[in-house]
């Protein structure tokens, strides 16, 4: 067994994410990220209840977090640090993502130069300065971003000049590494300028004779209905503003200081390391990590996510809580032994949301505890369902209907149950949370998992549709993060075709137990649930033109514009993304349009057309039972 060797990955390296889990024998890293991982050796974690949980004693004290550092050095031994090269002259420009990695670097080198003793006062001084102007230029870049003057450059009134000057200033400052950049950028062309059928996945559009009936009535039955819970007004969410970036250039610098603990780390199997090296694939396999880890993927890759994006050491996790609340939750998973919602679902939809996160820059635009918050709301999001759905529970009159007035009636119990979870003292994984920290965390977690009712799906598109219509489209986090994880939640079918085959005869399965169910309650059958009567292939062709398509490509709509401003210093292909001419005008009236990477495209196109075989050959199968039917008929008849 491994212990976690964790590698963060760097926020400010959207371009650049690096993998986890690492064995101990790679130790010799020449980057700074395998400093970063552990919790830090600070103050003794405060007791549960501090944040305003209930604790088992009552205690409501609220005491802040306290925002003491690791005082950690480079390892020592680590040689890699003095064949770095410090001169200064060849550094790329201080606004790039690249930049960032840099100058940790070479603060980390510093640190040991400083430490022997050996450091040369002009050496010093200029990577100082480096450093000094990659910090400002986060800071500076992303405030300037968020003010006003990019809305002038944006405004269709804007004379060509002002646009002109606007995009030149950017590309200027882009590829200067001299002065913190003064920059003015213009925003993209609207989503909504590009659209021209902006509702056409609406149900109410799809031709009658597009789908067969059944599959229409199950649409119908499952997608849509009246949005019944109040959301909490735009208003409330703090702004990514200043504050972020400030927060943003600490962390940065934190993680500058940090060093591993591993001691204090789970251990990972190493068949479950080598499985977590293809994490950052689209079609990752998951049925392969859970084998290989012996049928508990929440745990393992819950953990090594938590573990990734900093969590740990930023929230004070500790590691033993995080364990037990995992193996707590996959418990929950497993209780009732579902053939689909069980614990390889919620680690196959955290993965895809850290595929979101991670692969298309997503999680630069998020504070920590909002990264925190979504995937622990993927983790938990299907907590301890029951098999059934919530037309099943409210037909048959459950507890749990009961308990929440046939509203949201799964999810609203899958993050109940989960918040309960955590008030344990050794699950309470949210225990260092301030109280604001804590109630944040609760309204998102709460926001995104009860948005994952399948029948908010149309009113949920709609909504982000609207406000990306908007001249100057401002994004709720907390739609956009619910947007996220629903898209994540139904995205087998835009998986590789092994998987999504797989996942397809597991939901299904599930689906006819509750037929089964169904027909020994005297109750009708829910859509899809008749396992002798049901149009599978058909079924699948609905699902993913109707909705998986469609949220995905108002996701990834979504997701390109609120990253387009972020990323615009992100200037050539990446892991993330790339920003791209657009066509039209002469080059330097175009818009630099940020588009994501979206692998699920090819696996749709090519998920559907399988389907399309397999539905005509299951047509003329039908064909010609009939007829075998009919002349059977026949032959009675003229016996
Ligand atoms: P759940 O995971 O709770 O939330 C998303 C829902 O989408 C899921 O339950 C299923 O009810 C539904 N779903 C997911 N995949 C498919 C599919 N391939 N065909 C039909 N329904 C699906
Ligand atoms: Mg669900
Ligand atoms: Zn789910």
């Amino acid at each position: 067994m491994y212990p976690l060797l964790g590698r963060c990955i760097s926020r400010r390296s959207p371009c650049a994410c690096v993998a986890v889990a690492s064995p101990p024998d790679r130790r010799a890293v020449k980057d700074d990220s395998a400093l970063a991982a552990a919790p830090a050796p600070g103050p003794t974690p405060a007791p549960a209840g501090r944040n305003g949980q209930l604790a088992k004693q009552g205690s409501l004290t609220i005491v802040r977090r306290s925002s003491g550092r690791a005082r950690g050095r480079p390892p020592p031994g680590d040689e890699a640090l003095d064949e770095v090269d410090m001169a200064t002259d060849s550094l790329p420009p201080v606004d790039t993502p690249d930049a960032c990695d840099k100058a940790a670097l070479r603060l980390r080198c510093l640190l040991r130069q400083l430490e022997k003793g050996q450091v040369a006062a002009e050496v010093l001084q200029q990577n100082l300065m480096y450093a000094t102007r990659v910090l400002e230029a986060v800071f500076i870049d992303e405030t300037k971003d968020a003010g006003g003057c990019s809305a002038e450059a944006d405004s269709p009134s804007a004379s060509p000049h002002s646009r002109r000057a606007a995009a030149a200033g950017a590309s200027a400052a882009a590829s200067s590494s001299a002065a913190a950049p003064v920059q003015r950028r213009r925003l993209r062309t609207p989503v909504w300028a590009r659209r021209l059928a902006d509702d056409d996945d609406e149900l109410s559009e799809v031709q009658p004779d597009a789908v067969p009936h059944e599959v229409r009535e199950w649409l119908a039955s499952t997608f849509t209905r009246q949005l019944a819970t109040t959301r909490r007004s735009t208003d409330e969410k703090p702004k990514f503003r200043t504050v972020a970036h400030a927060i943003r250039a600490g962390i940065f610098v934190d993680r500058i200081y940090r060093r591993v603990n591993s001691s204090a780390l789970m251990s990972f199997p190493p068949e479950v390391v080598k499985v977590l090296k293809t994490l950052d694939d689209w079609s990752f396999d998951i049925f392969g990590l859970s084998e290989a880890a012996q049928q508990q993927p929440v745990k393992f890759l819950g953990y090594d996510l938590i573990n990734r994006y900093g969590i740990i050491h930023k929230f004070k996790v500790p590691p033993a809580t995080l364990e037990a609340f995992l193996s707590r939750v996959e418990e929950g998973y497993c209780r009732y032994r579902n053939p689909y919602h069980n614990n390889l679902h919620a680690a196959d939809v955290s993965h895809a949301v850290h595929y979101m996160l991670c692969q298309t820059g997503l999680m630069n635009w998020l504070t920590d505890l909002e990264i925190f918050a979504t995937l622990v709301a993927a983790l938990i999001h299907d907590f301890e369902h029951t098999g059934t759905t919530n037309n099943f529970h409210v037909m048959s009159g459950t507890d749990t209907a009961l308990l929440y007035n046939d509203r949201a009636v799964l999810e609203n119990h899958h993050v109940s149950a989960a918040f309960r979870l955590m008030r344990d003292d050794d699950c309470n994984i949210l225990q260092s949370l301030t109280r604001d920290e804590f109630r944040e965390f609760r309204a998102l977690v709460i926001d995104t998992v009860l948005a994952t009712d399948m029948s908010f799906h149309f009113q949920q598109l709609k909504t982000m549709r609207g406000l990306l219509s908007l001249a100057e489209p401002t994004v709720d986090k907390s739609k956009a993060l619910s947007l996220v994880l629903h898209c994540c939640d139904i995205a087998h079918p835009a998986k590789r075709w092994e998987l999504h085959q797989r996942w397809t005869a597991l939901l299904l399965e599930e689906f006819f137990r509750q037929g089964d169910r169904e027909r020994d309650l005297g109750l009708p059958f829910s859509p899809l649930c008749d396992r002798n009567n049901t149009l599978v292939a058909e079924s699948q062709i609905g699902f993913i033109e109707f909705i998986v398509e469609p949220s995905l490509a108002v996701c990834s709509d979504m997701m390109e514009t609120v990253l387009g401003p972020i990323m615009a210093g992100c200037k050539t292909d990446s892991a993330a993304g790339s920003i791209a001419e657009e066509g039209g005008p002469p080059v330097e009236h175009q818009t630099r349009r940020y588009t994501i990477k979206k692998p699920w495209s090819a696996c749709l196109a090519e998920n559907k057309r399988i389907w399309k075989e397999q539905a005509a050959k299951d047509a003329e199968a039908r064909a010609q039972q009939q007829q075998q039917a009919e002349e059977a008929t026949a032959t009675t008849a003229e016996e």
